[in-house]
């Protein structure tokens, strides 16, 4: 991989948590990929944080992960993924500030484990009302001490008018990078979480055992709602292991049939999501 721009490293070695904006295809994650690895080559120990719900690097789509890097990395998505938020959705429309919520929860986590830098990735939304309010709750939240900004023109400058004065901020040119269409980018998603996925097997969970809610995107707990739906599953430490889908739910007998790859017998809680699998 190339190396990061000198002045991105050094600025990022010298504070504790750094998140990185900028619109779609800017090279954001490309961006924290070289950044975590050559922190780690220095000598930190060094988490990165995937908050895009939709283009997910570290963890499936519609989680926020909190990943470890011990060594150089081509991608980002060879993070060891350690930890995951079920959000619920592949779009933080309706879920901003659990977003932002789960995301400062998994910096704080990256401390509790020893990290000494944490590096923040965002999804490319930072244009229009819409983009401004996700990122500035995102960053109120998270408090980062350092903001990179990748900008083909100045479309990060409404975010970071806010906060002169506040954490450091480093400007860099976009990566000339091919966009992304959004047919590409579903098809990314789609990809994701198959992979994650893959190997899934049924597993049948007794309701008057393992507690159900929804997510903090999800709809709710109707039957209508529940069957096809995405869930987080939890163990009974509260943390996320991994995901599932809803295939069969008897009301009578309480006992709801998730297919995924984490074993039942680990399995706590679950949280149903809005998005469906396979999807439609
Ligand atoms: N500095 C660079 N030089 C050349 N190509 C790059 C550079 N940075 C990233 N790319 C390529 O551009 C594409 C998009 O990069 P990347 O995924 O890092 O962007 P992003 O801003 O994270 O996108 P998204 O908004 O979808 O999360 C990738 O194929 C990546 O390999
Ligand atoms: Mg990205």
């Amino acid at each position: 991989m190339n190396p990061p721009p000198a002045a991105a490293l050094e600025a990022a070695a010298a504070t504790r948590v750094t998140l990185v904006l900028g619109a779609g295809d800017t090279g954001k994650s490309t961006l924290v990929a070289a950044l975590a690895g050559r922190l780690a080559g220095l000598g930190h120990t060094v988490a990165v944080v995937d908050a895009d719900l939709g283009q997910s690097d570290v963890g499936p789509p519609t989680t926020v992960g909190l990943g470890r890097v011990r060594r150089p990395i081509e991608r980002l998505e060879e993070a060891e993924v350690v930890g995951l938020e079920f959000v619920g959705m592949t779009s933080p429309a309706r879920c901003m500030r659990e977003t932002a919520e789960a995301t400062a929860r998994l910096v704080a986590r990256a401390f509790e484990d020893g990290c000494d830098r944490v590096l923040i990735d965002t999804s490319g939304l930072v244009e229009g009302n819409f983009g401004r309010a996700l990122k500035r709750i995102k960053i109120d939240r998270v408090r980062p001490d350092l903001l990179i900004a990748l900008q083909r023109r100045d479309e990060c400058e409404p975010i970071l008018r806010v906060y002169e004065g506040g954490p450091a901020i480093l400007r860099l040119p976009a990566a000339a990078t091919a966009r992304r269409s959004p047919a590409e980018r579903r098809r990314h998603r789609q990809r994701a979480l198959d992979a994650h996925l893959a190997g899934a097997i049924p597993v049948t969970l007794d309701l008057t055992r393992v507690s159900a809610r929804p997510a903090p995107g999800g709809r709710g707990l109707a039957v209508i709602d529940v069957l096809g739906a995405l869930v987080g599953l939890d163990a009974d430490d509260g943390r996320t292991r991994g995901l599932g889908w809803v295939s069969a739910l008897d009301v009578g007998k309480a006992r709801l049939t998730v297919e995924t790859a984490v074993g039942g017998e680990q399995i706590a809680a679950i949280a149903i999501g809005r998005e469906r699998y396979p999807a439609a």
